[in-house]
């Protein structure tokens, strides 16, 4: 809305007044309004005056700006947005593990592809459409890296991250198992429980991932910390530097949690998926290994979202 519209609508008090600057606005498809308070009676008068969405808090205003941004363009190019999304992604994360596997460079558009594909999926159908969606078309590693981004995502709109922040942590999550291209197929998708040799193994594949973005031009620090550190714990139980709590970012906590949620909820053909409640509730589980404080923020993505 342009700022002058803007200012008006706030000084003018009588509702004939606003129906008089509303009629600029009569040949937009979609219009937001902004009440002080979420009474219903407030609400009841902006629909009646012709909003299309009307929101109270400054989260749902930045969420509900980028669903309507999201949704006109994709009004625009005119598809199925999940479905598209998942194939792109999926794609793009093909693209990049072949790229680590053959030893060439990973190219970091491939990732920004597929993390901003995601985030506006799910900023537009939710994330609950786009764990359905996955699980139900992928299986495996890229499985669980669409669902870790999709679940990081969720969390970070959730918490009121700005869209740069939405991004960081989504391209973090986007790369965080890129080292798992260099783990043999054969530990990759064993069924079951690895033995203790394989999991040393497997437990490599951040230090890799670490290796193999670290002279990519674009990657920044923060996202080289997550790729590195997504299995470390606030305890220093985890690998493979054991940090502690004071050593560990917000952005690897977050991603963590994403991460360890993800791989729960994962549809898997030699065994059942966990719900999302029994999966949540095996976070809370993780007292000391997990920051308290988000886990809780996390019920909402965990369950609702
Ligand atoms: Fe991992
Ligand atoms: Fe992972």
């Amino acid at each position: 809305m342009p700022e002058a519209l803007k200012s008006k609508l706030i000084r003018f008090a009588k509702v004939e007044q606003i129906k008089l600057v509303l009629q600029d606005l009569n040949c937009l498809s979609e219009r937001l309004f902004v009440v002080e308070k979420h009474f219903h009676h407030m609400v009841a008068q902006a629909f009646a005056l012709g909003a299309t969405a009307v929101v109270s808090r400054p989260r749902e205003i930045i969420f509900k700006l980028a669903q309507i941004e999201v949704a006109e363009k994709a009004a625009l190019t005119d598809f199925a947005i999940t479905s598209r999304e998942i194939a792109d992604g999926a794609a793009a994360f093909a693209s990049m593990f072949s790229a680590a596997q053959g030893g060439k460079l990973i190219n970091l558009s491939d990732a920004e592809r597929a993390t901003s594909e995601i985030i506006d999926s799910i900023v537009l159908n939710g994330l609950g459409a786009w764990l359905d969606d996955v699980r139900r078309y992928h299986e495996g590693t890229y499985q669980h890296c669409l669902l870790v981004t999709g679940v990081a995502v969720g969390f970070a709109l959730d918490i009121g991250f700005s869209s740069l922040d939405v991004k960081q942590l989504g391209m973090a999550a986007t790369l965080h198992d890129i080292g798992k291209a260099r783990i043999p197929l054969s530990i990759l998708d064993k069924p079951g429980r690895l033995d203790p040799a394989e999991d040393e193994i497997m437990r490599r594949h951040p230090v890799i991932g670490c290796e193999l973005l670290k002279d990519t031009s674009g990657v920044s620090p923060e996202i080289l910390d997550g790729v590195r550190h997504h299995h470390e714990y606030l305890d220093g139980s985890g690998y493979p530097d054991a940090l502690t709590a004071p050593e560990i970012s917000d952005l690897v906590r977050l991603l963590t949690i994403s991460d360890i949620f993800a791989a729960l909820i994962e549809s898997r053909p030699y065994s059942p998926p966990i719900s999302r409640q029994d999966a949540y509730k095996i976070l809370c589980g993780m007292d000391g290994r997990l920051e308290r404080t988000l886990v809780k923020a996390f019920r909402n993505v965990a369950l609702v979202a």
